[in-house]
């Protein structure tokens, strides 16, 4: 497995729980909640894997130095909305709007680290180089996940 695969993998994993998320009626405040905790800390952990061990692999490169700068910028204000959504708590009027917004955000930032980013990143580092980037990112992980449930507890 490569790093393309491991982040796509991530990616589908958020995009089925915003899908159950929307599935989930108004008055199911508890369901809300425990999904959103869910989406929030994967594009946490997510997040913070790509700008310590992906990006700063590739974002010295010519190639794929834009569209790393775009992504940070991208991670930063999909930070900000689940904060503002983790504050207002899903009863909140605007609690609805804002993963609407959300997940666009989300989806658009995916569809152009997967549509853009990988297939650039691809001509920056060979195939061992990416699958030891995958290596680190699965060990990263494992930690990070621990680390994100100790402070949520
Ligand atoms: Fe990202
Ligand atoms: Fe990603």
């Amino acid at each position: 497995m490569d790093i393309y695969e491991l982040l796509k993998k991530d990616h589908e994993a958020v995009s089925e729980l915003f899908d159950q998320l929307e599935q989930t009626d108004e008055d199911e405040d508890d369901e809300r909640e425990r999904l959103f905790a869910e989406i929030n800390r994967e594009l946490t952990v997510h997040g913070e894997i790509e700008e310590t061990i992906f990006y700063p692999a590739i974002k010295n490169a010519d190639k794929t130095h834009d569209v790393v700068m775009e992504g940070i910028e991208e991670h930063q204000i999909i930070k900000q909305l689940m904060s503002a959504m983790q504050d207002l708590g899903t009863d909140d009027d605007q609690w609805e709007a804002k993963l609407t917004v959300l997940r666009e955000i989300v989806e658009h930032h995916v569809e152009e680290e997967e549509t853009e980013m990988f297939p650039k990143a691809r001509k920056v580092l060979d195939g061992d180089e990416a699958e030891a980037l995958a290596e680190r990112v699965e060990d990263e992980k494992h930690m990070l996940l621990e680390r994100y449930s100790e402070q949520v507890d």
